[in-house]
Order: structure tokens, then C-alpha cells, then sequence
């Protein structure tokens, strides 16, 4: 008995090796320790470079390795995509053609477009092409030119617009009404429900930093971040993986999993990225102690974003009209509610709300001054938008 118990808590650890189990395994005294939880996928690969053989999607089905090919990095480029400095071999981009297809290809092949995985045959076609979750979880600092730098892993692709670049796809040539929703969403949004309910309502994309302990993921708490990240992995970017969803309706097998062994390795990953602090200088101090004084008393903000994730516990959610939200999104979700938004680098991430109704933290402050009735002084909204940045 001891003996199962054992191998099956192994095999829950090391979900990818089933050889966990073997007799090698085991032969350890009976009161030793366990080895340490190992998983035999890297968390930052997974992250970055995983397809979760996606190119079911992208390739038969969306066919973008034929889109590419005419795409010219200027392009690219201009719908958001960036590109890793580090994939690059040293000088090439004094000599690359930017309006030059084959320079796309070029970039392809040498993995230096963040999120696309691509195959390149020898004669320059693509063969292959796949995303990963980098696609609209990372950024680039931008250090060697616009859209050219070095990786900032869990940042929000905010300048991606997934929606257009959907809307290439020749998929849609005979869908002239889903083209047209898809083209409508902009950068930095992404509607992770319209392929499965035909209601284009767009949220803004969700920085992927700073989620280490927050219980509950997504604007509507749909769960833990393994749930979601099963879940966009499989509902969304198209990958291999086992999938169930009775109160979406969803119900999505597929042999081999290429999905349910990463999860591990993914959360580990998401769970190290650290939010980036506010830049030097860019915050009054004073004032910002003011307005923390503020969130925590007058303003009553504390009620909701608890603790030092300015989240609620995973047994609270929201109605829409608690804080003036748009209803919309939350009514097309399993929870129907929003979660409180942990408030982490806000600085960063602008527009804010799930559907970015606010541009500036201004206009947040003014509207929970509205909303909630608070009756806020000037004064006290600019010391309280100052704390904001602080964050
Ligand atoms: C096409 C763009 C896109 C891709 C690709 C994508 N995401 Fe997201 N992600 C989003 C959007 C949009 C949201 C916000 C959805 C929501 O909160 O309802 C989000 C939210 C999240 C959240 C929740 C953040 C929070 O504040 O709770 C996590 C975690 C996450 N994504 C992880 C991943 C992982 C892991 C992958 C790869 C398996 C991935 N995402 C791929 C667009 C994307
Ligand atoms: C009743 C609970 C509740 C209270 C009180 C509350 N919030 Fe929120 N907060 C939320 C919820 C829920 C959201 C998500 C709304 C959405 O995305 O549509 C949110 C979102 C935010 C955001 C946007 C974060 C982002 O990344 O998009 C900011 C900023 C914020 N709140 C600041 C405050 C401030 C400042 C106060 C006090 C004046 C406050 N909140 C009071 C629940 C609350």
C-alpha cells in the first residue's frame, strides 16, 4: 500500500515521465524522502518557444506559413511584432532589408521573432508556423531599435494586434463578417472567448508578471493559472491537449497531449516573473504616501484589493456595477463576476479595466470618485492616482 501511494504521488509530480514509476524508483528506504517535484520540461523553453503543436491551427488550418512569406519585417513590425536582439547574429540588421520579405523568413529561421515558432526549409519556404505564449505575454525593451530588443518575459504585448493579424489569414476570405470583428480589436486586445461564442467584446491584454499567490486568474477569476493556461493553450492558440469545460461546453481530447505534462513548468515560470518597479523619479513620494493613506481609509480601496496583491481571496468576485464596470465580458464567462485586479506595475500597462475603458490611473480615480461616490478633493485624487504609480 505504501509502496502505490508512493508511486502514484510520483507520478502526479513528474506527470510527463511515466517511467517514474518503475522499480528503480522505488527501491529507495521506505522512510527517505521523495526526490524533490522535478519536471523534465524547461519553465522559460515552455514559455517562449512551446507550440503545443498549435500548427494544426496556424499551419492547416490559418495557413500563416504562407502568409508570412509575404509579409515584409516593416510589417511585422508595425502590427506589433518584436524582435529577440539576443536570436541576432551580431551586425546582421545593418545589412538586412526591413522591406524585404526574405528578411521575415530570415528572421524565422533564426527564432528571433518573438512568440512565432517557424519551420524554414532550405530553398527559404516556410514549412511550419506556430505561436507560443510569448506571442502576447512578452515584450522587448526596445534597446536596439523600435521592436528590437531584449526580452521582457510576462510583459503585455501591447502593441500586438492579434486581431489583424488573425484577419490575414486567407481562413477568412469567406467570412467577410468575422474579418471585419476580428480587425476591429486593436492593439493590445484579444478576445479570448469569440471563437467559441461569436460575441467580439475584447479585453486588454493581461500582463503575465506578478501572479505569484494571487488565487484567482483572468478578470473573471476563472480559476487558477494552470486552469487558464490550459485553457488558452488549447481553446485559443489551437494546441494538443486535453481540455474540458461542461459549463463552456467545451470538450477537447487529443492523443498525444502536448499540453497537460507542460502546465507545471508554465506556472513555475509565470510564478517567477516579478513585477518591474516603477522607473526612478517617475512618482512623488510624499504625495504617494498621502494617497496610500487615502486607499486605505477615505477612498475605502482596501475593501477589495487586499493584502499585498491588491486582490481579493479566491472566494470573492464582483459584481459589474460594484465598480462601475461594463457587464459584457463578465456575462459570457463560467464566474460571471470580476475579480478585484491585483494592482501590480500599473505604471506599466496602461489602459486600464478589463475592456481598457480608462487610459490614464486619472481616469480611473475620477470614475471610482463617480462610481462609488466618494467625494474626493482634487488634492486627494492626484495623491491617490501618485500612490497608483507607486505600485
Ligand atoms: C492571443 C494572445 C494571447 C496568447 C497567445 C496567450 N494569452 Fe494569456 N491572456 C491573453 C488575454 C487577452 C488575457 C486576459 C483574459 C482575461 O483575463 O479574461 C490573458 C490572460 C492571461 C493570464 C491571467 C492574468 C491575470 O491577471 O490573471 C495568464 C496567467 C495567461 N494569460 C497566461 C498565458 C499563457 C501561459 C499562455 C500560453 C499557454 C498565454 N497566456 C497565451 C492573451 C493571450
Ligand atoms: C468593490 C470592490 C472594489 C473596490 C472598492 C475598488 N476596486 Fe479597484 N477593481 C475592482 C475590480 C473588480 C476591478 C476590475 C474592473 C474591470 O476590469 O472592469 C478593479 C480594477 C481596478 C484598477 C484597474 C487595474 C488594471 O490593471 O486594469 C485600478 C487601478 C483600481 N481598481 C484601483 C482602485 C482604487 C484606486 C480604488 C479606490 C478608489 C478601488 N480600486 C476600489 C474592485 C474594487
Amino acid at each position: 500500500m505504501k509502496q502505490l501511494s508512493k508511486c502514484v504521488s510520483v507520478l502526479l509530480i513528474v506527470a510527463s515521465s511515466i517511467s517514474a514509476c518503475s522499480d528503480s524508483n522505488l527501491s529507495f528506504p521506505i522512510d527517505t524522502p521523495p526526490p524533490p517535484p522535478t519536471t523534465s520540461f524547461d519553465p522559460q523553453e515552455t514559455f517562449r518557444y512551446d507550440t503545443y503543436g498549435d500548427e494544426a491551427l496556424w499551419t492547416d488550418i490559418l495557413r500563416f506559413h504562407e502568409v508570412v512569406a509575404s509579409i515584409t519585417p516593416e510589417t511585422a513590425l508595425a502590427v506589433g511584432l518584436k524582435v529577440d536582439a539576443e536570436a541576432l547574429p551580431e551586425g546582421i540588421l545593418e545589412t538586412a532589408d526591413l522591406a524585404d520579405p526574405a528578411t521575415t523568413v530570415a528572421l524565422l529561421s533564426l527564432d528571433a521573432v518573438v512568440g512565432i515558432k517557424a519551420e524554414v526549409a532550405a530553398d527559404g519556404t516556410v514549412t511550419k508556423f506556430g505561436i507560443t505564449c510569448a506571442l502576447c505575454h512578452s515584450d522587448v525593451d526596445d534597446s536596439i531599435a523600435p521592436g528590437i530588443g531584449i526580452r521582457q518575459d510576462g510583459w503585455p504585448a501591447s502593441d500586438l494586434d492579434p486581431g489583424l493579424i488573425l484577419s490575414l489569414s486567407p481562413f477568412f476570405d469567406d467570412k467577410p463578417t468575422q474579418r471585419a470583428q476580428l480587425q476591429s480589436w486593436g492593439p493590445g486586445m484579444y478576445d479570448p472567448y469569440w471563437n467559441l461564442d461569436g460575441i467580439s467584446d475584447p479585453v486588454v491584454i493581461a500582463p503575465a508578471y506578478g501572479l505569484k499567490d494571487v488565487p484567482l486568474e483572468t478578470y473573471t477569476g476563472e480559476g487558477p493559472v494552470s486552469y487558464w493556461n490550459a485553457y488558452v493553450a488549447i481553446t485559443q492558440m489551437g494546441g494538443q491537449g486535453e481540455f474540458i469545460e461542461p459549463a463552456l461546453n467545451i470538450e477537447i481530447h487529443a492523443d498525444p497531449d502536448l499540453v497537460t505534462a507542460k502546465l507545471p513548468a508554465l506556472l513555475e515560470y509565470q510564478e517567477s516573473l516579478e513585477s518591474p518597479p516603477p522607473p526612478q523619479g517617475s512618482y512623488d513620494l510624499a504625495a504617494a504616501e498621502r494617497g496610500k493613506n487615502l486607499f486605505d481609509g477615505k477612498a475605502q480601496c482596501s475593501g477589495c484589493h487586499v493584502g499585498p496583491n491588491f486582490t481579493d481571496a479566491a472566494t470573492t468576485l464582483h459584481e459589474a456595477h460594484e465598480v462601475g464596470a461594463d457587464p459584457l465580458y463578465a456575462t459570457r464567462t463560467m464566474t460571471k463576476m470580476y475579480r478585484t485586479t491585483p494592482l501590480r506595475s500599473l505604471w506599466q500597462h496602461p489602459p486600464y479595466y478589463h475592456n481598457g475603458e480608462f487610459a490614464t490611473l486619472d481616469e480611473v480615480v475620477g470614475h471610482y470618485d463617480l462610481a462609488l461616490n466618494i467625494g474626493l478633493f482634487d488634492e486627494e485624487k492626484a495623491d491617490l492616482v501618485e500612490y497608483l504609480k507607486s505600485l
